[in-house]
Order: structure tokens, then sequence, then C-alpha cells
């Protein structure tokens, strides 16, 4: 006898999300410049293939095929990010019509189609002129690391919040600030591509309090009814044994990974451990007074981004040498400024999917229960989640993904379990509507519900996409998995 499904919540959102670097193409057109992925990706040996973001899928032209596309398959919602340098090329000054008209058209059509908008307003695209500014005095070299950055993009912040603000109630600031700071400054396997472990905190505190002056920014352009957030990663981080040596590596990760955004967005702090374990490189004197106070900007909901868990032990010999792969690309360089020494990475169990990400939907489960209990009475969101695997059209045109499926079946079950145990998720997006480019993959990896063909770019909807329209429409999730 079938046993009953798991019935969502009356109202939660089933989304799908994108990032405009790696959809929408257009990058020299309607007064676009460089943002540094545009730069790196046009670096020889960055990313896989010499893949750029030039073209991509061409979202930029093909949008309104593409919200028809969401429309078919019931979303009630989509998660994309604005090009920062398609609105304000230079990242400072004023803003191009043509850029945020693009968005308008945008919001306009997914709210026709009775689609919520969720707005990033950044997706790791800083314009190349903010990344190349020396503002006099600074030793930081632009980008991240330079204070002044914040303060650009609350400025931003403030420009899309005007010109969006009365069609678009979700806004997120930033998408996985640990990914913008430590693969970027860090370990270099992201845009800009420096290598500097001093940087790369420098970098996390001012996306910390870019978070907090873009909400400031937000909030005085934006109606009451408008809710402002932030998308983090937060690592699912697991020690290999209950030994006081690996517990140890853990509470290293969680503070490097979790806490160094978590501590200034929820509680107005850098914990001591975190300020303790790199303390060799830094004194923290880039941490001003009165920002932890403008971090902790109220979050009207906190996005949650998970793919795999992490697991980790005290440093074993053989990990003391030789380069580190941490799932975003290998580099000689550690995104973990001050716990490499300390700490090794191990693979956690489960099927690997084209990522070489393990798929365990326990770790989502978790981190949304984590998360009820360190922010007591604010909304979560599953703001990304999903799989990369080698689909191709079988000779019935079709694109049959089943183990896509199968890991959205288990991790969609793992959100609902966290909702029974109390956590207050309101909505779910799936990464990603389409095929897309995956940073320093290229086109390699493709996470999409929705194959793109990409000498065509001819969209053709997977059976995870068919299978996630039939969820979105009845809200209820069949308790076993059922191959198509
Ligand atoms: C996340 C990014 C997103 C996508 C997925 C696979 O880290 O936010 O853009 O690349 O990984």
């Amino acid at each position: 006898m079938a046993r009953e499904n798991l019935r969502f919540p009356p109202g939660f959102l089933w989304g799908a999300a994108t990032a405009a670097y790696q959809i929408e193409g257009a990058a020299r057109e309607d007064g676009r410049t460089p943002s540094i992925w545009d730069t790196f990706s046009h670096t020889p040996g960055k990313v896989l293939g010499g893949d750029t973001g030039d073209v991509a899928v061409d979202h930029y032209h093909r949008w309104r095929d593409d919200v028809r596309l969401m429309a078919d398959l019931g979303l009630t919602s989509y998660r994309f990010s604005v090009s920062w340098p398609r609105v304000q090329p230079t990242g400072r000054g004023p803003a191009v019509q043509r850029g945020l008209d693009f968005y308008r058209g945008l919001v306009d059509e997914l709210l026709a189609h009775g689609i919520r908008p969720m707005v990033t307003l950044y997706h790791w695209d800083l314009p190349q002129e903010l990344e190349d500014a020396f503002p006099s005095g600074s030793a930081a070299g632009g980008g991240w690391p330079e204070r002044d950055t914040a303060y650009r993009f609350a400025e931003y912040a403030g420009i899309v919040g005007e010109a969006l603000g009365d069609r678009v109630e979700m806004w997120s600031t930033l998408n996985e600030p640990w990914c913008s700071a430590f693969l970027g400054y860090g370990s270099g396997v992201h845009a800009p591509g420096r290598t500097d472990p001093v940087a790369a905190l420098r970098a996390a505190h001012h996306l910390n309090l870019a978070h907090g002056l873009g909400a400031q920014a937000l909030r005085e352009q934006l109606p009451a009814r408008a809710r402002i957030g932030v998308s983090l990663n937060p690592s699912a981080v697991r020690p290999l044994t209950a030994s006081a040596a690996d517990m140890d590596a853990r509470r290293r990760i969680d503070a490097l990974a979790n806490r160094v955004f978590t501590g200034p967005m929820l509680r107005g702090t850098y914990d001591d451990d975190l300020v303790a374990d790199t303390a060799r490189l830094t004194d923290w004197s880039f941490v001003q007074d009165d920002d932890l106070r403008i971090t902790r900007h109220p979050l009207d909901f906190l996005g949650i981004n998970y793919y795999s868990p992490a697991v980790v032990s005290a440093a074993t010999e053989e990990d003391a040498a030789g380069p580190r792969k941490d799932g975003h690309g290998a580099s000689e360089h550690s995104p973990w400024p001050g716990a490499d020494e300390h700490v090794s990475f191990h693979r956690a169990p489960g099927e690997l999917t084209a990522m070489d990400w393990p798929v365990d939907p326990t770790g989502l489960t978790d981190l949304l229960l984590e998360y009820t209990a360190q922010a007591p009475g604010v909304p979560l969101y599953v703001t990304e989640n999903g799989a990369a695997y080698d689909d191709k059209p079988g000779e019935d045109g079709q694109v049959h993904d089943p183990d896509r499926v199968r890991y959205l079946h288990s991790h969609i079950a793992a959100v609902h379990h966290a909702i029974l145990a109390g956590a207050d998720v309101r909505g779910y997006f799936l990464w990603s509507l389409l095929d897309n480019f995956e940073w320093a993959y290229g086109y390699s990896k493709r996470f999409g519900a929705v194959h793109v063909d990409y000498e065509t770019q001819a969209r053709t909807p997977k059976s995870s996409a068919h299978w996630y329209a039939r969820l979105a429409a009845s809200g209820e999730l069949p308790r076993e998995y059922v191959a198509d």
C-alpha cells in the first residue's frame, strides 16, 4: 500500500535559481563593461577549455522564452542575479538605464506569469574597475580586500532597489560570500584569482560590511513589505572521528566557512577562536568601530545553499604535501587561511555527482535545523540545491536524468524532514534552471533541469524538469523515489 506523500506547507515556493554571468551572455552589449569574471575567464588556463561567459546561454536575448519555460514548468518563484557591470559599469556613479530596463522587463514578465522574483544583487561579477582601483593610501590592491568596495556595493544596492523596489519583494544582498572571499582571493580558483590569505580575510570582512551597508541602502528604497536576506553556503562540516583533535579541526573549518559570516551577520561578532586561529596572519585591524553593528542588520530571511557535506580531521601526513582539491578547482593555494596545516579533508561517504561531490541529503537537514537554532524567528529558504550529471539527449531527443531526479527527491525530502522538526523553510530553489557556465569548469558541468545545446541554444526540459513540475503543481513529494 502506498504511504502518504510528503506534503509541503501552503504557499511554499517552488523555484529555480540562476546567476547573471552564468546565463546572460551579451557581455559587451548595451554599455556593459567587464567584470572580474570576464577578465578571469579570458585569462588562459583559468577556466576549463578556455570557456567564457561571453555568450553563455544567451539569456539576455532569450529571456522571454526562458520565462515561458518557467511558466510551463509551473515554477512559483525564480531567483536570478543582477549583473553589476550591466547597471553600473564602472562600479560607481550613475546607472545605465538600458541595463536596468532589462531587469525591469524580466521582472514584469515573471510577475505576469505569476512567478515571484527573488533578486540577488551580487553573484560574483564585480566590475573590473573596482578590482583595479587603488584608492589613495590603500595597500589592499582593490576589489573586496579594499574597504571602499563595500561602500560602492551599497550605492549599487540603492540603485537597483530604487529601480525594482516597486515590483520585487525578495532581495538577497550576496550569494555565497565564502566563495567570493576564499576562492577569489585565497585559493584563486575563482575570479579575480588572487592567492593571498590576508586579502581573503579582508575580503570576507568587507563582504560582511557590504551586506550590512547594502541592506541599509535597500531598506531606504524599498517598501516595508520587502524582505531582505542573504544567501550563504554554510558548510555541513563533520569530524572524521569524535577525537579531540578531529573535533578541533571541525571547529577551525566551522569558523572559517561559517562563523566568519554568521558571526557578524547574526551576532555582530568575530568569534575569539577565529581571530586567534588567524592571528599569525592578521590582527583584524581592518574591522573598524561600528562595522559589526552594521553587519548585523536584521535579516528577514536566510538563504541556505547546499550541495554536499565536508568531512575533516586533524592534519594527516600525506595531506601536508601537494595541492588540495576543494571541490571548486585544484590549486596550490589553500582557501583556509590559518587552518591548512591543521586540517585534512576527507571524502564524505555517498555516491559522487559529476562534480565529484558526494550525495548526502542529511547535511541539508542538519544545516536547516542548525540555522533554525542560530537565527530563531528568521525564515529560511533553500536558495540553491542541485547536482551536475553528464546529461545527453537520447535517441528520442529527450534528456533522461534519473540521477538528478534521485538527488532532488532525497534533498527535497530532507527539507521536509527539517520542516517537521521545526525549521521554518518557506521555499526551495533548484540549481539550476538551465545548463550554464559553471565557473572554473566552464560548460563541462551541467546542473540544469533544462538541457541547453550550446551550439544552437535549444532548450530541452530534462526528465527532472518534468518531475519537478509535478511536484510544484501538487506541493506533495512521493515518499519513495520513483524512476520515470
Ligand atoms: C554555487 C554557486 C552557483 C553554482 C553552484 C553549482 O556555489 O553559487 O553559482 O555554480 O555552486
